[in-house]
């Protein structure tokens, strides 16, 4: 198992982007400071998407014009095509993370594009990237499971992930973007994954829909992966992926490596309040069950 893991804090992307209720964009900016002061390393701060696809985002470059950017984290920022890189870097954005699937049909949903169609996307993004000395972030979602197709093939998601790595991204995250998998199919996949990608260029996204995530991360750990992708107080969940719950809560997640011995750099205490802050945002109760008994103690 790794000694330190970098936790990236997708809260204020991917926990709010499915919300109801349309979080004021002082509430999101306050919500990254906040998670700024936690020790956190890297904060995924917003979304440049279609505002007609998801209106949540739709303030991104005001949220991100806002925050206090803390010295030493990283606030990479969602960009599907060259218009959403263009409105990042006119705000400043430092670090964007490109996303696709390893399912056709969910893709399709998502960003209206063929995998093949989302790869053509990303590669003048990733040239400007590179031209401007812009890290990126690669995401391949549905690893575990599709909400349209079902099972996902593992060559599929071996070869969507090694394609993004191959075209310049420093770390692709694989995502069960509906929570389905459970602890053996995830670790045989991060397996099938990195003997193509090397295991210090990936980095794991759970969502919590069927209460696996904590094994299945622990079984990733248990394989050697040292970057996981979390949101605090367990909000999330993907509009375009029917029945997608929550992510796992960053507050479970340190709390569990803390407890094996493994460092974060995180403040446990602070994150957890910063949860429940969050919580009363939303206007209900905290999904982190680390959060709770904190507040209880
Ligand atoms: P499209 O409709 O095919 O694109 O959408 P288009 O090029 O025809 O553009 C349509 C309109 O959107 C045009 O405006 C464009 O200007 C505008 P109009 O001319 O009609 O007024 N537009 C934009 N506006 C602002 N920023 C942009 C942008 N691009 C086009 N970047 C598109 C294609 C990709 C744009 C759309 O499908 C989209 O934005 N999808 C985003 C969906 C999304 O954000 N999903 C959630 C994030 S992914 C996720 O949650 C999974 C993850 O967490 C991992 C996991 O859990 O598995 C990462
Ligand atoms: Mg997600």
């Amino acid at each position: 198992m790794p000694s330190h893991v970098r936790i990236v804090e997708v809260g204020p992307r991917d926990g709010l982007q499915n919300e109801k209720t349309l979080v004021s964009t002082a509430d999101k900016i306050a919500l990254i400071d906040r998670l700024s002061a936690t020790g956190l390393q890297s904060i995924e701060a917003t979304a440049f998407v279609s505002p007609k696809w998801v209106p949540q985002m739709a303030d991104a470059a005001e949220v991100f014009a806002g925050i206090t950017r803390k010295p030493g984290v990283h606030y990479p920022v969602l960009v599907p095509n060259e218009q959403g890189y263009e409105r990042a870097r006119s705000v400043g954005v430092e670090e964007v993370a490109v996303f696709t699937a390893a399912s056709e049909a969910f893709n399709r949903k998502n960003i209206n594009a063929s995998i093949e169609e989302s790869l053509e996307r990303f590669a003048p993004v990733l040239a400007r990237a590179q031209a401007d000395g812009v890290k990126v972030r690669g995401y391949v979602s549905t690893v575990l499971g599709c909400p349209y197709q079902g099972d996902v093939p593992l060559t599929d998601v071996v070869r969507v992930a090694k394609a993004l790595h191959g075209m310049g991204c420093y770390e692709v995250s694989l995502g069960d973007t509906i929570g389905v998998g459970t602890p053996a199919k995830a670790r045989a996949m991060l397996q099938a994954v990195a003997a193509e990608v090397p295991m210090g260029a990936l980095a794991i996204h759970f969502h919590d829909t069927y209460g696996q995530a904590l094994a299945n991360i622990l079984a990733c750990l248990e394989e050697g992966v040292a970057v996981v992708d979390a949101a605090v107080s367990g909000a999330g969940g993907c509009p375009y992926a029917k029945g997608a719950s929550g992510n796992v809560s960053s507050e479970d997640v340190v709390y569990m490596l803390h407890g094996l011995g493994i460092t974060t750099g995180i403040d446990l205490p602070a994150l957890a309040e910063t949860g429940r802050w969050l919580a009363g945002i939303l206007g209900r109760e905290s999904q982190s069950k680390v959060g709770k008994a904190l507040a209880a103690t």
